[in-house]
């Protein structure tokens, strides 16, 4: 195969941005900027998410057996970079940012359009990163969308023409 190749091909797949946030209720909460994010069932609603195994968001979600995905505005960009370091909880804060807890406990950070909160239904368990299988049990609309529900949200390629995951 050639390396060059397949970076540039799998660069093509577009992607959403979201932040991924689980709290285990032993006083460990994660947060972090994920992309590889998609639905895969209607019913029931099932999303996946591809989880680095050696980082503080596996430990948590993995442990808390439930996530959220925190949908970032087209705007959001500042938010999507806060969370690509690991999160850091003070003054009631998630990394500088407001949130309540969801149902599942997760934080649902108040300043983005939606999330969703699920239950792990899965893990797939093959190479770097892991698939997790959430049921979504829960969806909070922060505000209101006009047009397409999908023009609303930050992707990939408004971080600029450097930042990938993927290749
Ligand atoms: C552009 C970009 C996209 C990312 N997408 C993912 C992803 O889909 N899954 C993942 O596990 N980590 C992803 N990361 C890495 C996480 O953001 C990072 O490991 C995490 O914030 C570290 O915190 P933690 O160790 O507390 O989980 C991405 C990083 C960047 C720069």
């Amino acid at each position: 195969m050639n390396a060059d190749a397949k970076k540039t091909v799998l660069r093509m797949i577009p992607y959403g941005i979201y932040v991924l946030t689980a709290d285990d209720g032993n006083g460990n909460i994660a947060a972090a900027t994920v992309n590889w994010v998609t639905q895969s069932a209607f019913a029931p609603p099932l999303v996946v998410v591809g989880i680095k195994t050696d980082s503080g968001s596996y430990k948590t979600v993995t442990a808390a057996k439930t996530f959220a995905l925190n949908m970032l505005g087209k705007d959001q960009k500042a938010l999507a970079f806060t969370f690509f370091r690991p999160a850091d909880v003070s003054d009631g804060k998630l990394s500088g940012q407001s949130f309540r807890k969801g149902t599942t406990g997760a934080p649902i950070l108040i300043d983005v359009p939606g999330a969703v909160e699920c239950r792990v239904a899965a893990i797939v368990e093959q190479g770097d990163h892991h698939i997790v299988v959430g049921e979504v049990i829960d969806a909070h609309l922060n505000r209101a969308v006009s047009g397409r529900p999908d023009a609303a949200i930050l992707e990939m390629k408004d971080l600029g023409d450097n930042v990938f995951y993927g290749g």
